[in-house]
């Protein structure tokens, strides 16, 4: 029989430098560890151009690393038109990028659009933008992650 089509998965922030490269980065690592790379097709891109072709940001490759995620491989990519054909869900890491994706996409796009966070199921809205803040900012993103993370598995897997 052949295999389903894969669960696929667009993860979009502002920059694509800082929390939706680590939110693809650990999902991948769960799926991974979970056996279950076959289930999903995992990305992340940004609203925004500026940091197009670069890697995540240092401090999201360290809180990354003290997890055992290794981001080291990912590029930032600005979020294009055909990704509202191409992923089954595609998640805004706060409300802000979710007013840009629905005002980006096209008619006929047949991706659902949703707010990351509200796979933490703690019943807040958006997941910090770290980038202006410190180190225990990323930590705390990562955590946001983590559960976000374990939720999707559980809910797609
Ligand atoms: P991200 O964080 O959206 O989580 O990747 C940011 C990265 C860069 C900028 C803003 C947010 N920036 O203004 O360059």
């Amino acid at each position: 029989m052949p295999s389903p089509q894969p669960y696929s998965i667009l993860f979009v922030c502002l920059g694509n430098i800082c929390r939706s490269p680590l939110a693809e980065g650990v999902m991948r690592h769960f799926v991974q560890q979970a056996g279950l790379d076959q289930r999903f097709m995992l990305d992340s891109a940004g609203t925004g151009a500026w940091h197009v072709g670069n890697q995540a940001d240092c401090r999201s490759i360290a809180v990354g690393g003290e997890h055992g995620v290794d981001l080291s491989d990912l590029r930032a990519r600005q979020v294009e038109r055909e990704d509202f054909y191409r992923f089954d869900l595609i998640l805004a890491m706060d409300a802000s990028n979710l007013a840009d994706l629905n005002a980006m996409q096209p008619s006929d796009g047949t991706a659902n659009l949703a707010l990351y966070r509200s796979y933490c199921n703690d019943g807040q809205k958006d997941v910090p933008d770290p980038y202006y803040g410190g180190d225990q900012g990323f930590e705390a993103v990562y955590q946001m992650i983590e559960r976000a993370s374990q939720v999707l598995l559980a809910k797609h897997g």
